[in-house]
């Protein structure tokens, strides 16, 4: 683990309302690649779809997958971790839509232009207005939080971009600060190894040797079983479940080009099955301090029965 992993927030230095590492560690592709795509459409660069410049609510908060939508309203939690929160995509809608409240909100990302617009925007839509923020410029391996400080972990759409030793690395930091029965929910992390719809992006990259740093990083359910036991993960918030989160059997797009009928043929159930695809990974274990989780995760145990 990096020096960073133990050095606590107030060894960081604060600029315009975002902390940064004291050291100034040099700018990696990795990192550069974020930002550059964040400049570019900070939107697109989270969600992958363009917002065409629009700020309001429904562009901002596009694309939000269940286990999110299925959040239960009107809660407030101790401490809120969220791991590449981007412009604020989660929290804005938790906050707004489901009245998620807060005391503490601490929001990682690597790149510094998305956290720009994460301060715009908390002022502008009221993000978790009574909560004490820090928004944290550096990377999720590691975390300048205590041991057992967190209640409830969040993150959307970060660890399939991320290079798996850091992914495992970050695994340890959250085991590391959650609290003992605290909760981490994600979704859109583990695209599927095997999922065919993912086959001719993969060919195409491999043949033209096209290969950000940030390109997507593809797992089996026995690979990410494995990664959560090893982190600790699985002892500090108790019981998991690796679920479906989205279905796919054709691509939906081959770099720019469209694929026709790609969402349709998923109407026909077991075609469905055939490309399970297990994005979504959501832990139980939140007896302590956020006791509603456990119904939240008995309805989730319900509907993944149906799967
Ligand atoms: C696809 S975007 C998703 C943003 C946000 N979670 C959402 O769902 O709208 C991925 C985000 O993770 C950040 N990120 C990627 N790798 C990271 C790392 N190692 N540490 C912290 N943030 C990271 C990126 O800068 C980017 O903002």
């Amino acid at each position: 683990m990096s020096n960073m992993a133990n050095a606590l927030l107030n060894d960081w230095t604060t600029r315009d309302g975002i902390y940064f590492p004291r050291d100034g560690a040099p700018v990696s592709a990795y990192r550069q690649q974020w930002e550059q795509e964040a400049a570019f459409d900070h939107v697109r660069s989270a969600i992958a779809t363009t917002g065409d410049g629009r700020e309001d609510f429904a562009t901002l908060a596009g694309k939000i997958g269940e286990v999110w939508q299925r959040f239960p309203s009107d809660q407030h939690i101790g401490t809120v971790l969220e791991i590449g929160c981007g412009y604020g995509r989660i929290p804005l809608y938790l906050s707004r839509e489901k009245k998620l409240t807060c005391d503490r909100y601490f929001g990682v990302d690597i790149a510094e232009t998305m956290l720009r617009h994460f301060l715009r925007y908390r002022a502008a839509f009221a993000i978790f207005p009574s909560a004490q923020y820090s928004l944290i410029c550096g990377s999720a391996d590691a975390l300048p939080l205590p041991n057992d400080s967190v209640d409830l972990c969040l993150s959307s759409a970060v660890f399939l971009h991320m290079g798996k030793q850091f992914v495992q690395r970050t695994l340890h930091e959250i085991a590391r600060v959650l609290k003992p029965g605290g909760a981490f929910i994600f979704d859109a992390s583990f695209p599927n190894r095997y999922c065919p719809a993912f086959w001719p992006t993969r060919a195409l990259n491999a043949l033209s040797g096209r290969r950000p740093p940030n390109v997507l990083k593809y797992y089996t359910r026995a690979e990410i079983a494995r990664r959560l036991e090893t982190s600790g993960l699985t002892r500090k918030a108790s019981g998991y479940r690796i679920s479906a989160a989205s279905w796919m059997l054709l691509p939906k797009n081959v770099w720019r080009l469209s694929v026709p009928g790609a969402r349709q043929i998923l109407r026909i159930a077991i075609l469905r099955r055939a490309s399970l695809i297990f994005s979504t990974f959501r832990t139980r274990g939140a007896t302590l301090g956020v006791p509603f989780l456990e119904r939240y995760q008995k309805d989730i145990l319900k509907d993944a029965k149906n799967i």
